[in-house]
């Protein structure tokens, strides 16, 4: 891990960044070095629903972003597995300032759409439009285009579905060990976010998971 962070970061990150900018975000290289253990961010671990409403640093949310999806290795492989090496889950940032989709190639959010939809993210959670950031993860059937072999569509969403597991979970430690909450929420308005995010019609909304202080 040691070894290849270095070049990870010459080759995919750099570490200038504003939250606050308009625009594409890039994000600052990841740290991997962590004042709690794997094991004990697995004992904290657990769903918060009482969030105050206050950005992540760019290190935080950049944190967040790479353990859903960053790139970890020098061949481009991620943090999270997913089948027949297909990436096929794409994360949506919804944050107080606009939605974003993570880029983990060049470690970027590229601008989706600007303004406060954190609440179109929900369909009814009060909480949702307090978090800092609001992950959404959408699975993508055109990823499959670049596959050696394709599985049928029923299996297809079930892979999508297990990476966006590992997904919400890889999330969650990471979250922890910021000391930031999370929640996972299958509970998404799911024709709004479609709309807003212009997402094609081929795309399906999976889960959301807000992340951010709490109280
Ligand atoms: C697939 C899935 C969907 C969920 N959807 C919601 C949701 O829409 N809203 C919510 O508040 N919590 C949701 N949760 C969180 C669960 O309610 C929570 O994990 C469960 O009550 C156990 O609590 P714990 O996470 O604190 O251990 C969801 C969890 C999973 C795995």
């Amino acid at each position: 891990m040691k070894k290849f962070l270095p070049a990870l970061a010459a080759a995919f990150f750099v570490a200038t960044t504003s939250c606050a900018a308009q625009g594409d975000m890039t994000l600052p290289t990841v740290s991997t070095i962590d004042k709690l253990s794997v094991m004990e961010a697995l004992s904290q671990r657990h769903s918060s629903r009482k969030f105050v409403d206050k950005n992540l640093s760019p290190a935080q949310l950049s944190k967040i972003l790479w353990a859903a999806n960053g790139i970890n290795r020098e061949d481009g492989k991620r943090t999270v597995p997913v089948a027949l090496g297909i990436y096929s889950v794409e994360v949506y940032a919804v944050t107080k300032e606009g939605i974003y989709l993570y880029d983990a190639e060049n470690n970027k959010l590229k601008l989706i759409a600007e303004g406060d939809h954190r609440a179109l993210t929900t369909t009814g959670q009060s909480f949702v439009s307090k978090a800092a950031v609001n992950l959404v993860y959408v699975e993508t059937p055109a990823a499959w285009e670049s596959a050696k072999r394709t599985p049928p569509r029923d299996s297809q969403i079930a892979f999508a579905n297990i990476t966006v597991g590992a997904m919400v979970q890889s999330v969650a430690l990471a979250a922890q060990t910021e000391g930031l909450g999370n929640c996972v929420r299958g509970s998404i308005n799911r024709d709004e976010f479609k709309k807003i995010a212009n997402l094609s019609d081929e795309k399906n909304i999976l889960l959301a998971q807000s992340v951010g202080f709490v109280k």
